[in-house]
């Protein structure tokens, strides 16, 4: 059998402490003039104590099986995208299932930025053919549990947060109609956490050279991102039989103000079907699309009958691109906010 599926609930979750760019100014030699001019941030969320992968996915998720109108018994399946995981082990999912009262399984999804378009993707597999109902897809990160906040290079960049999305089984064409997925592990160090891992496990000499936190080169990631974003979107919208001329609304991963016009540019896209929300949040990594997508839909750009293009690229090198065309009805806010549990803030 092969179905459709279908995008029935979203959700996401920031923590609620915010790091301006003023706050950078007075942390390492940096400026408000040169992060927005070179990347178009303005401020992002980090977490505070006691703020987690989980809790801000568990929040995410909530709001998003509100809307589906679901609960967490009725997923067959949680795919959770992150390189920020509560722990090495068990996985950030097995703790999501439980505090969702899920009885299904969970698994973590590592493929950095692109994490949450490969997450998508997989679901997308198991309701086409059949086999379950309601996936949930969380792209989530905590970053700033590993940013060195003495290095500029990176600090500037990463922020915090989690989106969350049901995507369900349907017989009406839509959903999931294109993707891709790509990987090229040639050059991990172009972006990456040296240590912690098996290959290099923490030791004094490796904390004290700052190897357990981000370390990127910039421009290396910048050129490959610039070639890559409209390639692997082209790539998924041929999959799905259409042109970036049909793209309604599209929604690229938010490292870089300057890499999303030089895709978009690629792509041809007039300004207003480009989804842009790096100025509040910074790069959210696998947090960034689903985040982008609740706020795309918060704000009316998103329809019936849209055709969404969204595509990421990241640490591994990895990059993914997905072409979905909305069919859920969308729910009003106010109906989401009752079905919702009172201390479950919308957003929030
Ligand atoms: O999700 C994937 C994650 N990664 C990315 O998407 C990163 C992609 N790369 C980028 O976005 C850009 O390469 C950066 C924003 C990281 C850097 O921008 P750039 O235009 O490539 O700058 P650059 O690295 O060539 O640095 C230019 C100058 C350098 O000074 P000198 O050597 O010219 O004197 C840097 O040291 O800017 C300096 N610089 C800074 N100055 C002020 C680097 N970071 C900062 C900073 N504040 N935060």
């Amino acid at each position: 059998m092969s179905g459709y599926s279908a995008i029935t609930g979203w959700g996401m979750s920031v923590p609620e402490k915010i790091l301006t760019n003023a706050d950078l100014e007075r942390m390492v030699e940096t400026s408000d003039e040169w992060i927005t001019s070179r990347t178009g941030i303005k401020e992002r969320h980090v977490a505070g104590p006691g703020e987690s992968a989980s809790t801000l996915s568990i929040a995410a998720a909530r709001q998003a099986l509100a809307r589906a109108g679901i609960e967490g018994k009725d997923l067959g399946l949680i795919i959770v995208a992150t390189v920020c995981a509560d722990y090495p082990f068990p996985s950030t999912g097995n703790l999501v299932q439980h505090a969702l009262g899920a009885q299904c399984p969970a698994f973590d999804m590592q493929a950095a930025c692109s994490g949450f378009l490969y997450g998508l993707s997989t679901a997308h597999q198991f309701l086409a053919n059949g086999s379950m109902k309601h996936i949930l897809v969380i792209g989530v990160e905590v970053l700033s549990r590993v940013i060195d906040y003495t290095d500029r290079t990176t600090c500037v960049l990463f922020g915090d947060g989690a989106g969350a999305v049901v995507l369900s089984a349907s017989d009406e064409p839509g959903g999931v109609l294109g993707f891709t997925m790509g990987s090229d592990g040639a050059r991990p160090d172009l972006l990456w956490i040296p240590i912690g891992g098996s290959a290099e496990p923490v030791t004094e000499e490796g904390l004290r050279a700052h190897r357990q936190y981000v370390q990127m080169q910039g421009g290396e990631v910048f050129k490959f991102a610039t070639r890559i974003m409209g390639t692997a979107m082209e790539e998924a919208l041929d999959h799905a039989g259409m042109t970036a001329a049909d793209m309604d609304l599209f929604i690229p991963h938010q490292a870089n103000l300057r890499i999303i016009e030089s895709a978009s540019k690629r792509l041809n896209l007039p300004p207003e079907k480009v989804f842009v929300n790096i100025e509040k949040y910074g790069n959210t990594s696998a947090a960034a699309i689903p985040i982008a997508l609740c706020e795309a839909i918060e704000q009316g750009r998103v329809y019936p009958g849209a055709h969404i293009g969204m595509v990421a690229f990241g640490a591994g090198l990895t990059w993914a691109a997905a072409v979905v065309k909305w069919t859920a009805p969308l729910r009003t806010r106010e109906k989401v906010r009752d079905a919702l549990p009172a201390t479950a803030a919308i957003g929030s």
